[in-house]
C-alpha cells in the first residue's frame, strides 16, 4: 500500500512536469496553416512513396525492406507482406493504377499453401485485414477504385487463409494457440500460452470474413475467443496479458491497456460499432469501466495486478497510445485529451516515443529504447483533431512528420529507431508504417485541408481495424436490416431523425426511412462524466435505436425530438425536479433514473468513427 501511495503522488509530480507547461508553449508556436497543412498532406504522400517504392524495387515480393541496406526480408510469412499491408493506403491516396496492378498481382501470385508457422494475430490483422479491406474497395463501384478485371481473387484467399488459421481455435478455452501451421496445423509443441491482445483482436477481420461469405464459423470461433477471454477476467473485471488457451489459467496477471492486453478492448467497442452486437458493447462497457477506475492515474495508464488492483507497473509504454483515439470513439473526450497531452509531451521530449518511458524516474526504461516507427500516438492525434478541430493536434502532427524525416529517413524507406536519445537507425521497416503511420499521418492533414478521400467522404462509414485497414459499414458487414428491425421494437417514432445528420452515408434506398443506422454510432459514444454512473444502473440496455449516441441508448427512454439543429451540443437542463432532460445531438434524453444528467462534450464532432492501435504482443519490460 504504501509503495502504491507513493506512486500516486509520484505520477501527480510526473504529470504537473511533463503535461504542464507543454501546451502553453504550443498554443503560443505558430499554428498550421491550411497551406502549410496542403503542404504537409504531401509531403506524407511522398513519405509513403518514399518507402513503398523503396519496397518495390528492392524487397518484394519479401515481406518487409531493410531501408538501410536496401535489401528484403521475409518476417512473417513470406507472402509480400508489405504490398498486402499498403493496399488500402494505395487507394486512400487515390492511386488507381498502383492499386489495380497491385491487386493483380496478389491474386495471381499469392498463396497460403505453405509450410510456414505464423503468428495468428499478425496474420490476421496484417494479411487477412489487408486482403479484405482491398477486396471491399476493388469490388464495389461505390469506392470510386473498382476494379474491372476484379473477381474476387482477395476475397477467395482471405477466405483460404482463415480456414488454416481455423485449427488454432481448437482449445478447451475457445482461446486460440498464438501460432499454427498453414500447412499441417498447430505445430505439435506449440505454446499453450497466448496473449489477451492475441485471442482477442482477430473479430473484426473473421466477422467480415464471415458476412462476406455467409459463413458463419469464423465470426462464431472468434467470438467464442473473446467470451473465453472475458469469461475469466478477475473479480473487479480485469484481464491479465497472457492465459493458457487449455486451462483458462492466467499466466501473467498484469492488467493494463498496453502490451499484450490494448487492442482487446480496441475490437470490443468496434466489433460492436462494426456488427452492432450489443454482447461487445456490454463486455467493453464493463471492461472500460475497470480500465478507467484502477488503471487510470490522470493523465497516465499503469498496470495493475488483475486480482489486488496492486501497482505493478509505473510505466508509460508506447502501445498505450492508442487509448485516446478509442477513447474518441467511445465519445469519452476529456480523459483523451489530457492523456494525449502527457503522451505527447514524452514524443516531444525525445522526439519519438520510447517502448517503455519510466513514470517514477522520469526516465527511458531500461531495454525499451527504441521507436519502431509505430502508429500509436499518431491514430489518437488524428482522431482528437477529428473530434475536436483543435489546431493543438495538427502541430503535433507537423511536429511527428519532422521527427520521422529528420529522424528515420533511410535511403530506401524509414528506418527503426533502436534508441531515441541518440537517435541510432536500424535497418528494418515494419509493414505497419505504410499501412497505419502514414496514413494516419495523411488523413491528418487531408482533414485539415478539406478531406476529399474515401474514409471522410466515401459511402460507408469506416471502422479501422487494429492494423489501420479500412472496414466499411456496407449494409452486408453491418447487417443493417437486422438491426433495425430489431430496434424499431424499441425505438419511438421520431428517434431515427438521428441518422439524417451524418454526412457522406448513402443508405439503401429503401431503407432511409427510420434506418439510420449508420448515424448512430458516428456522432458519438459515451458522454464521458455520466458514462461511468449510466453503466452501473441495473438492467439499462432496453434496445437501441438508430441515430442515437451510446449514452442515449442505455437505460434511458426517449422523447420526440425538440426543435434542435443537429449539430447543437449544448446541453439543456430543465427543472432539477423534473427528470433530467438533455438535448443532444438533438435527442432529447429523459433519464429512467432521473438522476443522471446525459451530456455529450461540446465541440466534439465524432463524424466518422475509426479507430485502433497494433497490439502486438512483446516481452515484457523488466518491473519497475
Ligand atoms: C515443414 O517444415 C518443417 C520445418 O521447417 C520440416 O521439418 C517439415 O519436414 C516440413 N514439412 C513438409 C511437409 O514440407
Ligand atoms: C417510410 O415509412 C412510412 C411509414 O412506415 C411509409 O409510408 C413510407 O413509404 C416510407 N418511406 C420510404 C422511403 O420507405
Amino acid at each position: 500500500m504504501g509503495t502504491s501511495k507513493q506512486s500516486f503522488g509520484l505520477l501527480f509530480l510526473v504529470s504537473i512536469l511533463l503535461s504542464g507547461n507543454f501546451f502553453i508553449c504550443r498554443s503560443l508556436a505558430d499554428g498550421v496553416t491550411a497551406e502549410e497543412a496542403r503542404q504537409l498532406r504531401d509531403e506524407v504522400r511522398e513519405m509513403f512513396y518514399h518507402a513503398f517504392d523503396g519496397y518495390m524495387e528492392h524487397a518484394f515480393p519479401l515481406d518487409e525492406l531493410r531501408p538501410l541496406s536496401c535489401e528484403g526480408e521475409d518476417s512473417l510469412g513470406g507472402y509480400a507482406l508489405t504490398l498486402v499491408d499498403s493496399l488500402d493506403t494505395l487507394a486512400l491516396l487515390g492511386d488507381r493504377e498502383r492499386f489495380t496492378t497491385s491487386v493483380e498481382w496478389i491474386g495471381k501470385n499469392l498463396q497460403f499453401d505453405i509450410n510456414k508457422t505464423v503468428s495468428v494475430f499478425e496474420t490476421t490483422i496484417r494479411v487477412l485485414g489487408g486482403l479484405l479491406s482491398a477486396h471491399l474497395i476493388a469490388s464495389d463501384y461505390a469506392t470510386g477504385m473498382k476494379i474491372p478485371s476484379y473477381d474476387n481473387q482477395l476475397l477467395n484467399l482471405a477466405e483460404d487463409l482463415a480456414r488454416r488459421l481455423l485449427p488454432a481455435f481448437d482449445t478447451p478455452t475457445g482461446i486460440p494457440f498464438g501460432s499454427v501451421n498453414l500447412l499441417h496445423g498447430v505445430d505439435e509443441h506449440e505454446s499453450k500460452i497466448t496473449s489477451t491482445a492475441g485471442g482477442g483482436t482477430l473479430t473484426l477481420e473473421f466477422g467480415v470474413l464471415s458476412r462476406l461469405t455467409n459463413d458463419p464459423i469464423f465470426e462464431q470461433v472468434t467470438k467464442k475467443a473473446v467470451l473465453g477471454i472475458w469469461a475469466r477476467r478477475s473479480k473487479l473485471n480485469l484481464v491479465g496479458a497472457h492465459i493458457n488457451v487449455f486451462t483458462g489459467e492466467w499466466t501473467q496477471k498484469d492488467a493494463g491497456i498496453g502490451t499484450s492486453i490494448d487492442s482487446f478492448y480496441e475490437y470490443l467497442l468496434k466489433a460492436y460499432l462494426l456488427f452492432g452486437d450489443e454482447e461487445y458493447l456490454y463486455i467493453f462497457q464493463e471492461s472500460y469501466q475497470a480500465a478507467m477506475h484502477y488503471l487510470f492515474n490522470d493523465p497516465w495508464y499503469v498496470e495493475v495486478n488483475m486480482d489486488s488492483a496492486a501497482i505493478v507497473w509505473l510505466l508509460f509504454n508506447s502501445l498505450q497510445a492508442f487509448w485516446p483515439g478509442l477513447q474518441v470513439l467511445a465519445g469519452d473526450i476529456d480523459p483523451a485529451v489530457r492523456t494525449h497531452a502527457a503522451f505527447f509531451s514524452v514524443w516531444k521530449r525525445y522526439g519519438f516515443t520510447p517502448e517503455g518511458f519510466n513514470l517514477a524516474t522520469l526516465t527511458i526504461q531500461q531495454g525499451q529504447k527504441s521507436y519502431p516507427l509505430r502508429p500509436e500516438l499518431i491514430e489518437s492525434t488524428y482522431l482528437l483533431y477529428k473530434a475536436t478541430r483543435d489546431p493543438r493536434y495538427l502541430d503535433a502532427g507537423r511536429d511527428m512528420v519532422a521527427s520521422l524525416q529528420y529522424g528515420t529517413r533511410c535511403p530506401c524507406g524509414y528506418c527503426h529507431i533502436s534508441d531515441v536519445e541518440f537517435h541510432k537507425k536500424e535497418d528494418h521497416m515494419e509493414s505497419f508504417f505504410l499501412a497505419e503511420t502514414v496514413k494516419y499521418l495523411w488523413l491528418l492533414f487531408d482533414l485539415a485541408v478539406g478531406p476529399d478521400n474515401l474514409v471522410e467522404n466515401g459511402p460507408y462509414k469506416y471502422i479501422f481495424s487494429t492494423e489501420g485497414h479500412l472496414l466499411p459499414a456496407t449494409p452486408q458487414i453491418s447487417l443493417k436490416r437486422e438491426h433495425c428491425s430489431y430496434f424499431g421494437a424499441y425505438c419511438k417514432d421520431g428517434d431515427s431523425k438521428q441518422g439524417s445528420e451524418t454526412s457522406g452515408v448513402s443508405a439503401d434506398p429503401q431503407e432511409t426511412n427510420g434506418s439510420k443506422f449508420y448515424g448512430s454510432w458516428v456522432h458519438t459514444g459515451f458522454p464521458s462524466d455520466s458514462f461511468l454512473e449510466s453503466t452501473s444502473v441495473p438492467g439499462l440496455i432496453k434496445g437501441l435505436c438508430p441515430g442515437l449516441t451510446h449514452g442515449q441508448k442505455y437505460g434511458i427512454t426517449y422523447l420526440p425530438l425538440v426543435d434542435t439543429a443537429p449539430e447543437d451540443v449544448s446541453p439543456t437542463q430543465k427543472e432539477p425536479s423534473q427528470p433530467t432532460v438533455v438535448q443532444s445531438h438533438s435527442v432529447v434524453v429523459v433519464s429512467d433514473q432521473g438522476a443522471h444528467l446525459i451530456q455529450s462534450k461540446p465541440n466534439s464532432d465524432h463524424k466518422n468513427a475509426q479507430e485502433v492501435s497494433p497490439g502486438r504482443p512483446e516481452s515484457d519490460p523488466p518491473k519497475i
